[in-house]
Parts: structure tokens; sequence; C-alpha cells
């Protein structure tokens, strides 16, 4: 039996997010530069994309670029800028087709004008497909959402529309970029890395982990069906005990 066939189709977590890490290594063992790392990475982009689509996950989210990339040297910056533009161009039918709703989430306003052009027309473009939502993460950063949400939140306060005894969970969910969108079930890093790195700090509380040594660029489809068949042997327990999660209720 293979991978895909071990999966149970029934729980399929909604929301999957990608840390996508290791194009650099990988480029580094080939002797590539890290430019042609971030090239084969986006292969792998399709890869997981198709994988998730045909499973029935109905959000991915990807770190793309986060705000501390842009502490990388400029040309490699102006590198990833361009190979966004152009990916997004060339696989803009592509993502039509396969019914794909683009999203992006982060500090857009800060992008290059050619990559908010080349983004706002394919988010435009897909904006009624319904199979499965791209969340792309560019010059994304958890706590720089977190701080934005708190400005707005204040603004209101200060304006005298909201009163801060009535300030939810669900006030900031509808602050932060992520708005409207579920929390992940399931967060994947690749590379061997062990961190979060300022990623979806708050939409994170329950998400399940999973870790793997392999690079972003070798990342294939059967590598996110071991992932999400990982995911399907953990227990979520959301703080209650095993006993409860058993009972009918859940
Ligand atoms: C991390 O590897 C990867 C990135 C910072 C960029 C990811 C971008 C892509 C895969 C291509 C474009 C994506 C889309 C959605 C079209 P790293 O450079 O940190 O690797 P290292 O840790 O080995 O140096």
């Amino acid at each position: 039996m293979n991978l895909k066939e071990q999966i149970d189709p029934k729980r399929i977590p909604l929301h999957v997010a990608i840390i996508m890490d290791g194009n650099g290594r990988w480029a580094k063992q080939k002797g590539e530069s890290r430019i042609m790392g971030h090239i084969s990475g986006v292969e792998s982009v399709r890869e997981s994309l198709t994988a998730a689509t045909e499973l029935g996950v109905k959000h991915l989210t990807l770190y793309a670029f986060s705000t501390e990339n842009w502490n990388r040297p400029k040309e490699e910056v102006d590198a990833l800028m361009n190979l966004l533009v152009n990916t997004i161009a060339q696989e803009i039918a592509s993502l039509s087709e396969n019914g794909v709703r683009l999203k992006a989430i982060g500090d857009i306003d800060n992008l290059p004008e050619s990559c908010k052009a080349a983004l706002f027309k394919a988010i435009d473009q897909t904006s009624n497909n319904t199979t499965i939502e791209l969340i792309l993460a560019l010059s994304y950063s958890s706590r720089w959402e977190i701080v934005n949400a708190t400005r707005k939140i204040a603004e209101m306060v200060k304006k005298g529309t909201l009163d801060p005894a009535s300030i939810s969970e669900d006030t900031i969910h509808q602050h932060l970029t992520t708005k409207g969108i579920p929390d992940p079930e399931l967060l994947i890093r690749t590379s061997g890395e062990k961190r979060i790195s300022n990623f979806l700090l708050w939409q994170c509380a329950y998400t399940e982990f999973y870790f793997t040594k392999t690079l972003w660029p070798d990342f294939k489809k059967e590598h996110f069906y071991e992932a999400i068949a990982a995911y399907q042997q953990r227990e979520r327990r959301f703080g209650m005990v095993s006993e409860q999660l058993n009972s009918d209720a859940h």
C-alpha cells in the first residue's frame, strides 16, 4: 500500500502551513548558487500544492519571505522578488484551472511595486476559485502582525468604538492578516531546523508540528503525504484527556 492510500480521507487537516527551509544548503551541497536553490524550491511548491489539493486540504500557507529575510544580501532579495513575480505570472493560468485562490499575508505594502502588481493581479484573477486557498506569507512575521493588530485595536479604543472589556480572542483574530482563515492543524518545517521562526505564533496555539530533515527542494508529494500520515497518528487533545476525546462529544 502506498503512503497516499494510508491517509484517512475523513481526517485531512483543513489548513496546513509550511516553513520552506533549506534551499541554500541544498544549493551548497550541489555546488550551485543560493538562487538556484530557491528556483528549485518552486517545483516543491507545485508538488505540495498539488498533493494538498488532491487530498482536500482547503488552505495551504507557505512562508515564502519573512520580515527578517530583508536582511539578506541585496542580490538574493532581488532574485527572490523576481522569482516570485515570474512564478506568479507563469502559474496564474494553472492556478485558475486547478481552482486555487491566491492570498497573501504580511506587510505587502513593503514589497517592490512589480511584485505587488503581479500579486494583486493573480489574487484578483483567482478570487472566485474555491478548491483550495494558497496563502503566501510575504514580508511576514508574526510579531509584526501582532503589533499591527494591537495598533488597530488601540485606535478603536481611542476613538471610543471599542470597549477594552469586550476585547476577546476573536477581536485579535479579526485584526490579524489571517482574519477569516482557520488556524493550521499542521505545521511542517523542512531542513531539520526545529524552530517556529516568528511564523503564525498566535495561530499555532494548538497546531501539530512536523519536522523533517528533507531540504525544501527535495520535498515532493510523497513527503507531503508522509507529513499528513504522521499528523493522523497524533492525538489532538486541546488540553483535555483522552477519555473526553473518545466520547461521542468529539
Ligand atoms: C528558505 O531557505 C527559503 C526561502 C527564504 C525562500 C522560499 C522561496 C521559494 C521556495 C521560492 C518562491 C516561492 C513561491 C511561493 C513562488 P533558506 O534560503 O533559508 O535555506 P538555508 O537555510 O539552507 O540557507
